[in-house]
């Protein structure tokens, strides 16, 4: 199939000084890439390995939707490891992700104004979404004992042949950039920045700095659906462990999970601060 990577290739992505990506093990096809990385967090090695795959039979994203992915065209990959996180950092894990994803796409694509939409979407300047991240951490004695981050990258694969329920709202690294990606080349620089990211993460420097800067929602008029209700306001920045902050009818309210079900404005109303 065009574009498909030599499977052997994908230890060039692997670096032995890293925690987070010290070895690259890929699948031409397997369920979900979160499961398997999990499952090799028991095995001897296995903290940090990166688990690759070409197409998944069960790909997941947030909230028990399906991740769809044509074969071969995309980034599709997990890591689990055990992060050493003070727990009222705990809530920063997703965008320290997040975060490392949207830098190692700009370090290829850098005039796309990708930025982060509240949770943990990176988007690009029109607020079309370019990767996703799935979380999924267990807690022991209420502290964080390990997380399993699963990341889907559009890479090479153009709005015109993705599904109809999704060309209008996603894009693709090679649409933004107009050639197409070395899908290895980008793994290493996300697994480079994800496992410094990580590591900052675990001395206590926060990248909430750099979310507020790349903070797509900021000054927008939105929707969040909280699983609770819908509430309806403007977008005012991010709190302090991570929450979206929004000036509803109300007043100011946190909110630490939800998903933006509507965007009402293309344009932000106030510049991030
Ligand atoms: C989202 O809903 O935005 C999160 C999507 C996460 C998809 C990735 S693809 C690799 C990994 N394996 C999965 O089953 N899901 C994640």
């Amino acid at each position: 199939m065009p574009g498909m990577t030599d499977p052997a290739e994908w230890s060039r992505a692997a670096d032995p000084r890293r925690v987070i990506g010290r070895v690259v093990e890929f699948h031409p096809e397997i369920g979900s890439t979160n499961d398997r990385a999990r499952a090799a967090l028991a095995e001897p090695g296995g903290e940090g390995r990166a688990v690759v795959a070409d197409v998944q039979t069960a790909g997941r994203g947030r909230r028990g939707r399906t991740w769809i992915s044509p074969a071969g065209a995309n980034l599709l990959f997990s890591v689990a490891w055990r992060p050493n996180v003070a727990p009222r950092l705990v809530g920063l894990l997703g965008v320290t992700v997040a975060l490392a994803v949207r830098d190692a796409c700009a370090s290829l694509v850098p005039d796309a104004g990708l930025a982060i939409r509240w949770p943990n979407d990176v988007v690009d300047v029109s607020g079309r979404k370019v990767a996703g991240l799935l979380v999924e951490t267990a807690l022991e004695r209420g502290e964080l004992a390990e997380a399993v981050v699963g990341i889907g990258i559009n890479v090479n694969w153009l709005p015109t042949a993705m599904p109809a329920e999704i060309s209008g709202s996603a894009t693709s690294l090679q649409a933004l950039l107009g050639e197409p990606i070395d899908r290895v080349i980008l793994l290493g620089r996300v697994l480079d920045a994800l496992d410094t990211g990580a590591h900052a993460l675990e001395r206590g420097d926060t990248p909430l700095a750099r979310l507020r800067a790349a903070d797509w929602l900021h000054g927008r008029q939105l929707a969040v659906d909280t699983g609770e209700t819908t509430l309806t306001g403007r977008a005012a920045g991010i709190a302090d462990d991570g929450s979206l902050l929004l000036d509803a009818e109300a007043g100011r309210v946190a909110l630490s999970v939800g998903e933006v079900a509507r965007v009402h404005d293309s344009l932000p109303a106030a510049v991030p601060e």
